[in-house]
């Protein structure tokens, strides 16, 4: 299929003169018109959309790319980014990416195809230096939650260390003295950050010991699996912090199956701020991620970026907030 240079280089001028020929948005002369219509016959040149993207026109869409569109924290941020971006007149192209690398990069190649305006990742699978390289051929992007650490673009996050220490905070408040975690995927930053974030809340008590901690995969299974394991270990623990809120789902799920009751013997907090956590027999205590503050304000700062309003890239974390339920109520110390 001809392109839009193709017809530029039989005619004898610029992409950008042809541009104007098609878009009416320019002059162009009587001499000139005649030796691109000439080109187009010659060529069967049709332009559509995408020609119009690649002659430098935007095509007004941007694509967010997210890891897991079961786990409900993603819909939920996709909803903030379409809101923010229909606002301005930009369509959204969702992208789920099942955490796969491979998908990420095939889904990436046919985004350039389309010419899309911009990208928006809140996957992990990226690394810096394709993130960067992304970036360097012109397409403007934003990181979002998970993507990896330091990137060569913005990145919005929430307070992951904090809100965790903030869970913990609350939950020694609440007369808790054995305290286990489950953290997400080790590889995720979302999950190493709460991790550190407890370590460093519990590891001066006596009680503490890294057999505390389990590694869970974000799901409720997984939670569910995380909790009977630590709860074999150490069956004296009473009080359970989830990375996020569908693996405390999961370890609720597992306590009541022992027939333990919560929070009487033991107590369970999330994060996330789903609104799963609220169905739950007890409600489920949670740290709440802003979730759309952090959509609307990625969509906002990459809509700025295609639009050359530049701005020096950096990491935005926004303050999360403890949502106290009855999976944490009091009990006497
Ligand atoms: O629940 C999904 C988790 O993955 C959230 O905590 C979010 O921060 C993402 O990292």
């Amino acid at each position: 299929m001809s392109t839009i240079r193709d017809v530029a280089k039989l005619a004898g001028v610029s992409v950008a003169t042809i541009s104007r020929y098609l878009n009416k948005s320019g002059y162009v002369n009587v001499e000139t018109e005649l030796k691109i219509k000439k080109a187009i016959e010659t060529l069967n040149y049709s332009p559509n959309a995408v020609a119009r993207g690649l002659a430098g026109k935007k095509t007004n869409t941007i694509a967010l790319i997210l890891p897991d569109i079961s786990n409900p924290f993603f819909p939920e941020l996709a909803r903030a980014v379409e809101d923010v971006a229909s606002m301005y007149g930009y369509a959204v192209i969702l992208c789920n990416s099942d955490n796969q690398g491979m998908k990420e990069q095939s889904y990436i190649e046919i985004l350039k195809k389309k010419h899309i305006d911009g990208i928006i990742f809140a996957s992990n699978t990226l690394s810096h230096t394709e993130v960067a390289h992304l970036d360097k051929n012109g397409i403007p992007l934003v990181c979002l939650d998970r993507a990896p650490g330091k990137q060569s673009c913005s990145v919005v996050r929430s307070q992951n260390k904090n809100g965790a220490k903030l869970a913990i905070k609350h939950l020694l408040g609440m007369g808790c003295r054995k305290i286990a975690h489950i953290y997400g995927p080790h590889e995720l930053i979302t999950a190493k950050e709460r991790l550190i974030g407890y370590e460093e809340s519990v590891t001066g008590f006596d009680w503490y010991s890294p057999t505390l901690t389990m590694e869970g995969d974000f799901s409720i299974a997984g939670g569910m699996h995380a909790a009977q394991v630590l709860m074999d270990r150490h069956p004296d623990i009473d009080a359970i912090f989830a990375g996020n809120d569908l693996m405390a789902v999961g370890a609720l799920k597992a306590l009541i199956r022992r027939g333990i009751r919560v929070p009487e013997q033991v107590a369970v907090c999330g994060f996330d701020g789903i609104n799963m956590t609220e169905i739950t027999e007890p409600e489920i205590t949670t740290v709440a991620q802003p979730i759309y503050e952090m959509g609307a304000l990625v969509s906002r700062i990459l809509i700025k970026k295609i639009e050359g309003i530049m701005e020096a890239d950096q990491t935005y974390e926004l303050d999360v907030s403890l949502i106290p339920r009855k999976s944490t109520q009091r009990r006497e110390s």
